[in-house]
């Protein structure tokens, strides 16, 4: 594997690879990643703060294993960050990575990236290649392409999604194949090189395709979990328990081993996609909206049958993680947080703790939740609470302390 592109920075710019919105969660592993490969790197962000946070040596957020790469980086002086938007234009390839949240409505906005290239569109100089790597409305990338044809802009145009999962990217980007899209092959061959200093798996399609690869590949993801939620409802409101249930229809039964565990499915990405991909199919995308009523309905479920057994307003409870998931210290779109307001109203209190949350301060330590609950609902499956020392009552779909799922 090369570590430089050919013709770069040391020719006709300062930087290989800017990075737009490379502060954020999956801008910023990138960033270190390509820089970790001897690209020269430069992260552009609106966030001043994360941007002041990356430049230290910190990163904004958990990401196993980047810390000592960004650090190296860093030293290396292969990696830095800008919050001035002139750098777009000294960077051979500019990777578009910013949001691209559903509104309150869930509805998608497909002009997040357009506007974002809009705004920085000053600063392209021809011969760069433009990658869109944020999830985006179908469509998006060619309005990008039309728009800065319009506008006299001579860039290539590739849509390169990205598909690690947080919390892994610095595994991931090096070991999952690259969807590389572009209209022409020779755009394809520009942004492969430029993907290749990762990954020597590269898999073509068409813009098109690209963009509905990622969604479905999110939305696949999405409606499994919802299958593993309404059977786990299913089993529950009968009295059984699904994990077992789960686990010995797998037992040499490799058709059955994808089987996932129930949970919240929550976080920025899969409803958000699922919703998008609703929004292009006229709202008739009947399994999509099923999944998220699966989904998004597990809180009010699990209130509900708290609700049956016990006189919640009498009783303060407790919630064992307010990440989106295991391992995480990402709150966006946490299931937890939803349940903690459908408790606020049910129950006498609510108390929240999690290891690794540090952007809420409301939360209490794990002792004072422990000690001052009465009763206990796992809300992210950390491996910090397997061993939890409690005999209270603890509702634990996840299955994580190994006393069973039933409620
Ligand atoms: N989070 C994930 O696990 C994941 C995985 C795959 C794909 N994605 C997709 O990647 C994209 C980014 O997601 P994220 O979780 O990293 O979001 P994020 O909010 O963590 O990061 C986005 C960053 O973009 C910055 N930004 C916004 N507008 C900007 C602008 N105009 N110029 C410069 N910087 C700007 C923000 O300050 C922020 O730092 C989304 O489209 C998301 O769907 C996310």
């Amino acid at each position: 594997m090369s570590t430089a592109i050919q013709g770069s920075a040391s020719k006709d710019f300062r930087f290989d690879v800017v990075v737009l919105g490379g502060a954020g969660h999956v801008g910023l592993p990138l960033a270190i990643a390509l820089a970790s490969r001897g690209l020269l790197v430069c992260i552009c962000d609106i966030n001043e703060k994360s941007v002041a946070t990356v430049l230290g040596g910190e990163l904004p957020f958990r990401e196993e294993g980047a810390q000592q790469l960004l650090r190296r980086a860093l030293d290396d002086g292969t990696l830095t960050a800008s919050t001035d938007d002139q750098v777009i234009g000294e960077a051979e390839h500019v990777v578009v990575v910013i949001g691209t949240p559903v509104d309150g409505h869930l509805n998608p906005d497909p002009y997040a990236v357009p506007q974002a290239l809009r705004a920085g569109r000053r600063n392209l100089r021809p011969d760069q290649l433009v990658v869109l790597r944020s999830t985006v409305y179908p469509g998006v990338t060619q309005r990008v392409e039309r728009m800065l044809a319009d506008e006299g802009v001579r860039v290539d145009v590739a849509f390169c999604p990205e598909r690690i999962a947080e919390g892994r990217a610095m595994e991931e980007l090096f070991s999952l194949p690259q969807i590389v899209a572009a209209r022409t092959p020779e755009v394809r061959q520009r942004a492969g090189s430029l993907f290749r200093h990762l990954t020597n798996s590269i898999v073509e399609l068409e813009p098109e395709e690209a963009e509905l690869a990622k969604l479905f590949t999110n939305t696949w993801r999405y409606i499994k979990f919802a299958a593993a939620n309404q059977f786990y409802v299913m089993a529950n409101d009968h009295g059984l328990d699904y994990d077992v249930i789960r686990k010995a229809l797998a037992v040499d039964y490799p058709r059955a081993s994808d089987m996932p565990g129930a949970g919240f499915a929550a976080g920025p990405c899969l409803l958000k996609d699922t919703m998008q991909l609703a929004a292009f199919t006229d709202n008739s995308f009947v399994l999509g909206h099923s999944a998220m009523l699966v989904n998004e309905g597990l809180p009010l479920y699990i209130v509900s049958r708290l609700k049956a057994k016990h006189d919640l307003s009498t009783m303060t409870v407790g919630i064992l993680g307010m990440a989106f998931k295991g391992g995480s210290d990402d709150i966006r779109s946490s299931l937890s947080y939803k349940l903690k307001r459908i408790l606020a109203f049910s129950a006498d209190s609510v108390l929240c703790t999690d290891p690794y949350v540090t952007v809420d301060e409301s939360l209490d330590s794990l002792d004072d939740v422990l000690d001052q609950s009465d009763l206990l609902v796992i809300g992210a499956p950390h491996p910090e609470y397997r061993r939890v020392p409690t005999s209270k009552e603890v509702v634990d779909v996840w299955n994580l302390l190994g006393r069973g799922t039933t409620i």
